[in-house]
């Protein structure tokens, strides 16, 4: 079987625990961190991501003692490691010697040492030196006891302009393109003169007096993806190649825009991500739910890891808000109940000095006499209550489409609005579904659809020729389709899909429009049926229905009596299209319609506002994330994994406060 977290999970259950930086604190220090990790249940550390230059000193002076002591003593105590390869972080003597590693932004100027992640991903010095240490590294620990996974540098998305990025760049364009008259015709370069007669002439995007080619900088984020994904490839099978049976991973950030997470999911073991949600942010619960989704898309279903999370506060806002007691435990449960098999922080113990001394840590500086930290202990212990949850799936029948080459390609400059962005339309659109407690998956343009009642395209202003026929297919085969605006108005070359838009989704849509028309204020909007109207802002288009029913028209301005929303039987299935950024209400309440349409109901029935439910496997999770109490009604009797307690027909939540409730 395919590596994954159950490599981790099958002997040690549910895993907790958070990243440990040892090499701040004496070895004293070590043997409390190993007591303390054991009664709070901790069972996974990730150790060494910032290490380098205390395993290599110097060029080739290696120091693995330290490394070596801790790793025992981790394996003493039956704490497994998830060892990180310090590559995200490069001692001084690197770019101090070798200069051309550290990275160049836009403007031509370098980014120095003294923070982290200063590595230009195309270097070769960089990759020699990096490659040098992870092999090192394998070397030193396959087969030692403590070594559990492999954490490939940290939060990947590094960017170069240099000229030995340019180089490489160049090099990525002639394999993608061959030729330059085919390069010349993709990017479009009879647009300002910008013809390039020589190879040599092609350079990074770079400070230019205005607005720079989109093609160009579309293939720039492509191919500054495909060389950190290279690099990280380039780790992982020297790691592979040394310990064929320890998992490989790396740490998503979400819906972090410099990295392809589709393509880097693919590459790797176990899917992991960091999770900092703002606690003031009266979206977060939604927003984060979400991101859990994508990570579950990623693993294809299978349970991921959070990889970091804050117990509370991070240091790294302007303002930074502490979370309330619970919080943390609320937030960890969350991800339980949408895949997540490892619960895991940032970091054990906090800081005494550097840049984030002041960030939350699992043992405050106050000490483990905390209520900080007997909450983290009793966070851990419940969570061995919970083991039965481990491996297990959350079924969804609705899925999401989302994809990288499209949010490059759509937020570009020089568009229509700034303000339609293929994140925020995501969750504009899945809010409506986590309110009502319907699972949603996120999947890749392309994906397999079997299964999926409903198919959501918040946006996808770029779509290929396939993907159009992917979605053309799925919805006359009997599917239930939402296509978002400003869909399906490029070509994987970023050119304008000429004609009537969205050009090539106008037969599964049976509408069509020939203008965007960004508006400044909110246009009203109203119902076919004659019910209450609803505002639509920021977006509109000026549309005709070509065998699709009008399910709602705007209702003032220019645009009176033309479609907004609409619905089209095509095969044996529908296909609705909305062409303007409808008010929150009514992205509900277009919700309730697509999913009547697709036979989809909610896990529990009128969920209260702030509550959450999501099954996973024999598991209803109910999760309060409001400020008061909460009754929650239950289809029948069921026993709560967490108090151990039996409800009836109903239960009652405090504020931060969750079930795990097992159904009869
Ligand atoms: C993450 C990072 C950690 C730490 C943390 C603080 O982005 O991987 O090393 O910096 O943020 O919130
Ligand atoms: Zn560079």
């Amino acid at each position: 079987m395919k590596l994954g977290m159950h490599t981790l999970t099958q002997k040690r259950g549910l895993l907790f625990g958070g990243d440990y930086n040892p090499e701040q604190w004496p070895e004293e220090v070590w043997a409390q961190d190993a007591a303390l990790m054991r009664e709070a249940g901790v069972n996974l550390v990730t150790v060494g991501v910032f290490s380098w230059a205390r395993l290599e000193p110097e060029p080739g002076k290696h120091d693995f003692g330290w490394l070596d002591r801790l790793l025992d003593l981790m394996a003493g105590h039956d704490i497994a490691v998830d060892l990180a390869t310090p590559t995200a972080s490069p001692p001084p003597w690197l770019g101090h010697r070798w200069p051309e590693t550290l990275p160049v932004d836009e403007s031509g100027t370098t980014l120095w040492y003294g923070a982290r992640n200063q590595f230009c991903p195309s270097s070769s010095v960089y990759w020699e030196r990096s490659l040098d240490i992870v092999t090192a590294l394998a070397d030193r620990y396959a087969g030692h006891p403590a070594l559990a996974m492999w954490h490939v540098g940290n939060e990947y998305g590094q960017f170069c302009h240099c000229d030995e990025s340019a180089a490489a760049f160049r090099r990525w364009l002639r394999e993608r393109h061959g030729d330059l008259e085919t390069l010349n015709e993709a990017w479009g370069t009879t647009f300002w003169s910008q013809g390039y007669g020589d190879w040599e002439e092609i350079l990074p995007p770079r400070t230019a007096p205005y607005i720079i080619n989109p093609g160009q900088r579309l293939d720039w984020r492509r191919f500054c993806n495909d060389q950190l994904l290279a690099h990280f490839r380039a780790q992982r099978d020297v790691l592979r190649a040394r310990t064929p049976e320890v998992p490989v991973t790396t740490n998503f950030m979400g819906f972090f825009k410099p990295v392809d997470a589709w393509a880097w999911a693919a590459e790797e073991d176990v899917v992991a991500n960091d999770c900092y949600p703002e606690p003031g942010d009266p979206l977060t619960p939604a927003r984060t739910a979400l991101t859990h989704d994508l990570m579950r898309g990623l693993a294809e279903g299978r349970p991921w890891l959070l990889m970091e999370q804050a117990t509370t506060a991070v240091n790294w806002r302007p303002h930074n808000l502490p979370k309330p007691p619970g919080q943390f435990r609320l937030e960890s449960l969350q991800a339980l109940a949408r895949g997540a098999d490892g619960l895991c922080y940032f970091q054990w113990r906090a800081s005494r000095f550097g840049a984030e001394r002041f960030h939350a840590a699992m043992v405050p500086h106050a000490g483990p006499e905390t209520r900080l930290h007997a909450a983290v202990r009793a966070h851990g212990q419940e969570l061995r209550g919970l083991s039965r949850v481990a491996g297990t799936e959350v079924p969804a029948r609705v899925a999401m489409v989302f994809g990288w080459d499209s949010w490059w390609a759509l937020e570009d400059r020089g568009r229509p609005s700034d303000r339609l962005n293929a994140d925020e339309q995501l969750l504009n659109y899945y809010v409506p579904f986590f309110e009502r407690g319907v699972a949603v998956d996120v999947v890749p343009p392309g994906a397999d659809l079997d299964g999926y009642a409903l198919v959501v395209v918040p946006n996808l202003f770029l779509v290929s020729d396939e993907q159009a026929a992917w979605l053309d297919a799925y919805a006359r085969g009997g599917g239930v389709l939402v296509v978002g605006p400003f869909s399906g108005i490029v070509d994987p070359r970023s050119h304008v899909r000429t004609g009537r838009f969205p050009a090539p989704l106008r037969e599964v849509l049976g509408v069509s429009g020939e203008e965007w028309l960004p508006v400044g204020g909110p246009v009203r909007c109203r119902w076919s049926g004659g019910e209450d109207g609803f505002a639509a802002g920021t977006w509109t288009e000026l549309l005709a229905a070509e065998g699709a029913e009008v399910v709602a028209e705007f209702a003032d301005g220019d645009l009176a009596g033309h479609p907004a929303i609409t619905r089209h039987r095509h095969g044996d299935g529908l296909a609705w299209y909305v062409g303007t950024m409808p008010e929150q209400a009514a992205l509900g309440a277009l919700a309730e319609r697509v999913l009547a349409d697709a036979g989809v109901a909610g896990e529990l029935p009128d969920l209260p506002p702030g509550v959450e439910a999501v099954r996973r496997g024999e598991v209803l999770f109910v999760l309060n994330h409001g400020t008061r109490d909460v009754r929650v009604e239950l289809p029948g009797r069921a026993d709560d994994l967490l108090t151990g307690a039996p409800a009836e027909g109903a239960i009652t939540l405090a504020p931060r406060e969750v079930a795990a409730l097992i159904t009869t």
